[in-house]
């Protein structure tokens, strides 16, 4: 994974910030990234199923925490279903969507996400 560091935040309405290459997200795979510095600072992930890549804010609707505790690591064992590691909530990868946990019933925010010329943008 020798992608480049994506850095600075576009703002809104502004440029797409290249992410990653698609080929340095396996099938089945979430790999998280961290956008722009202090206030302009946030946390991104993406999920691989096929050829679909689906992009997430890296935050918790429980307390706003990072789903990830150990770097990159969005996903139950069985790759089944996103997990917050801070408290065990589960969300279904196809929409966020909270099924068990402090959080049931809320979502996890998605984010604009497209690919282009093997590259895995973020657009929003
Ligand atoms: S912060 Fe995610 S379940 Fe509590």
């Amino acid at each position: 994974m020798n992608d480049p560091a994506p850095t600075g935040r576009s703002p809104v309405g502004g440029p797409p910030i290249r992410l990653c290459r698609l080929e340095a997200l396996p099938e089945g795979t979430a790999r998280g990234f961290v956008i722009g510095e202090g206030g302009a600072r946030r946390e991104v992930f993406l999920h691989r199923d096929a050829d679909r890549v689906r992009g997430w804010r890296n935050a918790c609707p429980h307390v706003g925490t990072p789903l990830d505790i150990a770097p990159d690591r969005f996903l139950t064992e069985d790759g089944a279903y996103f997990l917050c590691q801070s408290h065990g909530a589960l969300f279904r990868l196809a929409d966020g969507f909270c099924i068990a946990g402090p959080c049931q019933g809320k979502s996890l925010t998605p984010e604009a996400i497209r690919l282009e010329a093997g590259w895995v943008l973020l657009t929003g």
